[in-house]
This record gives structure tokens, sequence and C-alpha cells, in this order.
């Protein structure tokens, strides 16, 4: 059984002003695939926080996959992007090329998100954008490749 964490980057979910939909979402989703989720962090959009807390994750928690949603658009506080490559080890374009090439039958504001994927370590991190219906559309386009890619990593 592969284990995952996730980690929200959002200034208003961290603050309690706005309800965080994704984490729950994702654990469904992650769960009924067969994965054991081990960690859940929500965290403000600040960078150093998110590389630390990427870092903890694959060093210490360890798991094979790590979602992060939010804070991959355009505003001036979006910086998971950044903290993903920051503590990258490789990058993996093709995750995200997947994620918007599928997206933009849904919206075209797909070409909005810079999420990227990379991994570190054992883990793969892949970047989701932050509102449930991109979450939920991202997941779709690479939910079912995601355990082929996890076991070529072990
Ligand atoms: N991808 C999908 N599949 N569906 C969506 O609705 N929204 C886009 C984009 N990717 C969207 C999507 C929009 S509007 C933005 S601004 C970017 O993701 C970045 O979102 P984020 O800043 O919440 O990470």
């Amino acid at each position: 059984m592969y284990q995952a964490a996730i980690l929200i980057a959002s200034d208003q979910g961290y603050a309690g002003t706005r309800e965080d939909a994704c984490t729950p979402y994702l654990k469904e989703l992650l769960k009924e695939q067969g994965y054991e989720v081990v960690d859940c962090r929500i965290l403000p959009d600040e960078q150093q926080q998110l590389e630390k807390a990427m870092k903890d994750i694959c060093d210490n928690i360890k798991p094979q996959l790590l979602l992060t949603s939010g804070g991959t658009g355009l505003s001036p506080r979006d910086c998971m992007p950044e903290a993903t490559v920051a503590i990258a080890q490789r990058m993996v374009p093709g995750i995200a090329e997947a994620m918007r090439a599928y997206s933009m039958q849904f919206t075209k504001r797909a070409m909005f998100s810079r999420a990227v994927a990379a991994t570190r370590k054992q883990t793969l991190i892949i970047n989701l954008p932050g509102s449930p219906k991109a979450v939920k559309e991202c997941m779709e386009a690479i939910i079912e490749e995601l355990p082929h890619a996890l076991g070529i990593m072990m």
C-alpha cells in the first residue's frame, strides 16, 4: 500500500476564514484508490514555510506521494511552484503538462496554473491548483497512472 501526504497552501484556509474542501476530497479519493493518507497540513502562502513542510514530509515522514493544492496561480502570493522547485531533486514536467492539457476541456483558465511535479528522495510531489473543482479534474487526469510511477521510484 502506498502512503500519501497532503499539503494545502491557502492564506484564507490557514486563517480559518475559508473552509478547506480539498483535503476531505483528496483523502477520500486516495483511500478509494488504496493509498494510506499519513499526513495532512495547511499553511499560508509563504514560500519558506512551504519548503520547510515539504522537506519535513519527504525526509522524515517519507510518503511515496505528496499532493499539494493551491498557490499555483499568478496572484502575487502564489508560490507553491517556487517552493517545490527549491526543494526538488528532479523535475517531472510531463505530469503537470498532462494535467493542464486534460484540464483545457473544462476551462481554458487551466493555462494559468503554474503547477509543477518533482521528486525528492523517494517522494513524488505533485502541485494541484486550489479550487476543489480543479483538484478533481487534475486528479482525474493522472490518478490511474500514479502507481506505475511510484513503483518505478522504489
Ligand atoms: N484546472 C482545472 N482542471 N480546473 C480549473 O477550474 N482553474 C484554473 C487553473 N487550473 C482550473 C484549473 C485557474 S482559474 C487558476 S487561477 C489556476 O488553476 C491557479 O489556481 P490556484 O492559484 O488556486 O493554484
